[in-house]
This record gives C-alpha cells, structure tokens and sequence, in this order.
C-alpha cells in the first residue's frame, strides 16, 4: 500500500513524492546503518514521519510563523539527525511554506552523517550542510542575513545553555543584526510530561531572564509545551514540542 503522510490537512504533491523516496531510502539503508527499528520498518518509518509532519504543523502555528516572520529566511540546525528526523521532512515543509532556511544537520556518528549526505542528492530534497561532530565541537558558518534560528532535537538531550553555548562555537561571531529571535523545540512524549518539569530539568530560564551561554547573550521569552489535540488523527503517535524562545542580546559577552 502506498505510504501516506498528511495530517490533518493534504500535502504538496511534491512534498508527498519527495517523502516517499526518503522513505525508501530510510528502508533500504536501514539495515547497514540501524535508522529505524528493524520491527515493522515500513510501517515505523511511515509513522515517524507522518509524527515530524504533524508536529510541524504544530510548531507553525503556535510558534513557527511568528518566529519567520515576513523575511521567511531561516537557519536552522537540526543536533543529533540520526537518520534525518525531523531536520529533513521539515526542511521540505519549510520550502512547501515559501520558507528559504539555510540548515546545517549536526550527527557525529559517519555512517549516518553519510545516510544524511545522501539522502541530500534526491531529486526535489531540500538543500542542507552536514557536520559529522558533536553539537558544540566544530564550527559551521557565521549566521549572515538571516532573521530567525531554529533548533530542532529529537531524541537527544541537551540543556539549554549547551545549545545556546555551541552557537558561539559553530557561528564563531555572533550575526551583524541583534534582535534575532531563536525558537529550541524538543520531541517529547505526549504524556506523564509537564513544561514546567521539563524547563527545569533543561535549565530552561524562565521569561524575561537574561543570561548568556558561550559569550554570547540572550533573554529569554519562556518555554511551553505543545502537545497534539486529543481529537487530531495523530493523537495516538503524535509528539509533544517543548518550545523556548530567546532574543539574541546586542552587547556582547
Ligand atoms: C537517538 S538518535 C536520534 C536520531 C534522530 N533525531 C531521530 O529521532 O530519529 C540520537 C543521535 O544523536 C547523535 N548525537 C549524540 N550526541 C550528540 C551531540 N552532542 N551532538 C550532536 N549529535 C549527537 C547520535 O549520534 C545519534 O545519531
């Protein structure tokens, strides 16, 4: 049967072919490179991408829109992509959205970073760079023109101040126009999981806080959790987003 990966609303034509083909890259590499579980692949490389699908949609529309804003130029970085989850599918509904991000997908382990490089080649992907270290190890590129940062985390955790703290290291100087709003959002369970418990376990600050992490500063503007509503079609396998939002400070460390 034919994969499908709408949520609540359908897709691009394009984005739907181009989701397909990751699919069938994520199944025939799964098996050299451990991407998925091995236990009803078809069906788990299917559900988790339908979950980035929704949860994107999600993170739009309480957060994503508002955060582009009406330059729709982003950089993001996806820490610890693994197989390209969410980084890839929601680079192709940031290009459906009209959105140009410059990304940079972040995963040490080479056979991966190789998978991500590759799947990079299909016909219609969306453009990214790969850096095969860890978060916080090895620099990028200065954050030029754009307006926006996003980071994105699934299944990998890493406190506030150690994202935040890597971007001095990736970005070497901070971008020429202060002002840039960030959005962090986390996967998270959909359940027995509190946005207060988690911000404090992340070392979230809380609104209005200002702090700095690796010579550059911010302010906070809180943190939330988003969780799918109990009536949408992927309640069942949806993801919570744990959201935070800075401001990226004029003066420097
Ligand atoms: C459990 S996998 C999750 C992969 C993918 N995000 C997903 O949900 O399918 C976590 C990944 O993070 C990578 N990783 C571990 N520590 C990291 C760090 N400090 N910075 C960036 N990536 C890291 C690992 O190599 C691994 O591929």
């Amino acid at each position: 049967m034919k994969a499908r990966f709408d949520v609540g609303r359908p897709l691009a034509a394009d984005t739907t072919q181009v989701l397909g083909a990751y699919r069938a890259e994520l199944l025939r590499w799964n098996r050299q490179i451990n991407l998925v579980s091995r236990r009803d692949s078809e069906a788990v490389a299917e559900g988790l991408i339908r979950q980035c699908v929704g949860a994107f949609d999600r993170w739009w529309e309480a957060s994503g829109a508002e955060l582009v804003g009406p330059t729709a130029t982003l950089r993001m970085f996806d820490l610890g992509s693994g197989g390209g989850l969410p980084a890839f599918v929601w680079l192709v509904l940031l290009k459906e959205r009209g959105v140009k991000a410059r990304a940079t997908l972040v995963e040490p382990r080479e056979k991966r970073a190789w998978f991500l490089e590759h799947i990079g080649r299909l016909p219609g992907a969306p453009g990214y760079d790969v850096l095969t270290a860890r978060w916080g190890e090895a620099a990028v590129a200065a954050i030029t023109d754009e307006t926006a940062i996003l980071f994105t985390l699934k299944a990998l955790r890493l406190s506030e101040s150690a994202i935040l703290g890597g971007l001095a290291v990736a970005a070497g100087a901070p971008p020429p126009s202060p002002g840039v709003g960030i959005d962090i959002v986390r996967f998270q369970p959909t359940t027995g999981v509190t946005a207060a418990g988690l911000a404090a376990s992340l070392e979230t600050p809380p609104a209005g806080a200002r702090h700095g992490a690796g010579f550059w500063n911010f302010e906070s503007r809180g943190s939330r959790l988003l969780v799918p509503a109990a009536a949408t079609p992927d309640a069942a396998r949806g993801a919570g987003l744990f959201v935070s939002r800075h401001v990226l400070l004029r003066e420097p460390g």
